[in-house]
């Protein structure tokens, strides 16, 4: 299959494009220092491109103090040294292009560090001037202010707010170390159009752009409805007054007329909202050009959950001109091998909802390693780094169990991933036949699947929006697609007789005509 060349215009390319989520720590180590990096991922280039993805999204590499892995941003437009450096972007994104694979990067616009030049000058200047106009410092309430401002927690866990010296309060939605900023500031909105620009200008293709729902705080920042989970992660309802406010979209306007400005570039937000009619004006057509749909990724193993899943996602992208996009795994949430029992049922399962989320119409985000089957790991206290276990008081482990470096070859830590054995994040003896390199002469592995599985989707038959249900024995999922796929789902505790139909794919052997227990196939009509 010849690659498009990303400098020829093709526009909305992304409609059903395969976007490889990059965790830029631990992809890929060019340098030796047990941290991934740019040019970590620039040497496997060549591996992205044999699998098939169409898209990289890489995760912050911007310079920080690291206070939540990069997500805590000292300057939107340079490049950490743990990572590299600009020139060894600009080489990144010229190689990835040649190669037809386009570069979408991290925008976290919501909060920076504590680190910015804006926060330290900030915290130098007194209550009421312009330099704290740029974030949200607030007198505390109580007798004497020495209470938080309003009653909101913070998504990591402990208050949403921090006291100065001078006894003013700032507001964090996540850790102390990541100060909001205030939007309703057009100071703020300029920077972030300028930052935007920045990296339209180098040629990249889009944006994902980081808590896109909660950049817009209610006025008065009054109390919000106590809420039991307090996590981004959560059903947010109506009452968490920290996300989803209206005014939010007069934002992402803003962010899309910069985009409109260049050609063929798109944004995607992470947008935690479960109601479908609120979900969806993130998507009417000045505002995203795509959402993650979270319902897949937080959907149990079990036909209908999965099919409420899926539906969802599509009557979500309905009304508005974007694509459904599916996320099976992310940097924040456990790997889908191990949410689905782990072991080798979670793998099984994992090569089932591979076939499913590829054979679903519109954009597919595959996290890395997902390719490679890896679970998560039970990683000990010690070295865990994920903010959330401190803030929590060492309740929550945190995601650092998603996040251990990927392993590329040979058989004892690091797996090629680095030079060093000392890695970010340990790796664990025993994973030589989840390389890469082993799995790449085995037909049956799950890198295999997942080439084939991106091969198979360039063809007529994953053509068209929308799904048909076909009627499919109990504990079974089956659709057809405008362009003629069938899937099939086996979700029951039986093999089922395979649908009528060529088979292009399987998850799990087919034998006498059946689909195994926690198999897919995708037949062409
Ligand atoms: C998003 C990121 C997560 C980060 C948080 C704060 O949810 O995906 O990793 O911790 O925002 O920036």
């Amino acid at each position: 299959m010849t690659a498009v060349p990303p400098t020829t215009t093709t526009p909305d390319w992304w409609r059903e494009a395969v976007f490889y989520q990059v965790y830029v720590r631990s992809f890929a180590d060019g340098t030796g220092d047990g941290v991934g990096d740019l040019a970590g991922i620039r040497a496997h280039l060549p591996y992205l491109a044999e699998l098939g993805v169409d898209a990289l999204w890489i995760t912050p590499f911007y310079p920080s103090p690291m206070h939540d892995h990069g997500y805590d941003v000292a300057d939107p437009r340079g490049v950490e040294p743990v990572f590299g450096d600009l020139p060894g972007f600009d080489a990144l994104l010229a190689d990835a292009h040649e190669r037809g694979i386009r570069v979408t990067i991290d925008l976290v616009p919501n909060h920076s560090s504590h680190d910015h030049e804006w926060f330290t000058e900030a915290l130098a200047s007194p209550p009421g001037s312009p330099a704290r106009a740029r974030y949200f410092f607030r007198d505390g309430s109580g007798p004497h202010g020495d209470s938080p401002p309003n009653n909101w927690p913070s998504v990591f866990g402990g208050p949403a707010w921090t006291r100065v010296p001078d006894g003013q309060w700032y507001l964090h939605l996540f850790a102390p170390e990541q100060p909001d900023l205030d939007y309703s500031n057009p100071e703020v909105v300029a920077d972030l159009e300028e930052t935007l620009r920045f990296w339209l200008d180098r040629g990249v293709d889009g944006f994902r752009i980081d808590v896109a729902h909660g950049m817009a705080k209610p006025p008065g920042l009054p109390d919000m409805v106590p809420a039991e989970d307090t996590g981004l992660f959560a059903d947010d309802g109506p009452g968490d007054l920290r996300f989803d406010q209206d005014h939010v979209h007069a934002l992402h306007r803003r962010v899309r007329a910069v985009l409109d400005q260049y050609p063929d570039r798109m944004a995607v937000g992470e947008v935690w909202v479960f109601d479908d009619e609120r979900l969806s004006h993130y998507l009417r057509p000045d505002e995203l050009h795509l959402a993650f749909n979270f319902r897949l990724l937080t959907a149990e193993w079990g036909a209908d959950e999965l099919r409420a899943a899926v539906e969802h996602s599509l009557n979500t992208v309905a009304p508005t001109p974007a694509p459904a996009c599916w996320v099976l795994s992310n940097h924040d949430r456990p790997r889908h091998v191990t949410r689905y029992g782990g072991g080798e049922v979670g793998t099984r399962r994992a090569r089932a909802a591979a076939l499913l989320q590829l054979a679903l119409p519109g954009v597919a985000y595959v996290y890395n390693g997902d390719e490679l089957g890896m679970p998560d790991v039970d990683l000990p206290d010690e070295v865990l780094q994920d903010p959330i276990w401190e803030r929590s008081g060492h309740t929550e482990r945190g995601r650092d169990g998603c996040r251990v470096p990927v392993p590329w070859s040979g058989d004892e830590p690091p797996y090629g991933f680095s030079s060093t054995a000392d890695t970010w994040l340990p790796m664990p003896p025993g994973w030589g036949p989840l390389t890469a390199a082993a799995q790449t002469g085995d037909a049956d592995s799950m890198l295999s699947l997942y080439r084939e599985a991106l091969a198979l989707r360039r063809g007529p038959a994953f053509r068209g929006d929308g799904v048909e249900w076909l009627p499919a024995p109990d504990g079974c999922l089956a659709f057809r697609r405008p362009g003629g796929l069938v899937c099939l789902l086996n979700l029951s505790p039986a093999p089922v007789p395979l649908p009528e139909g060529q088979v292009l794919l399987a998850s799990g052997p087919v034998v006498d005509g059946q689909v195994p227990v926690d198999g897919a196939v995708w037949l062409s009509a």
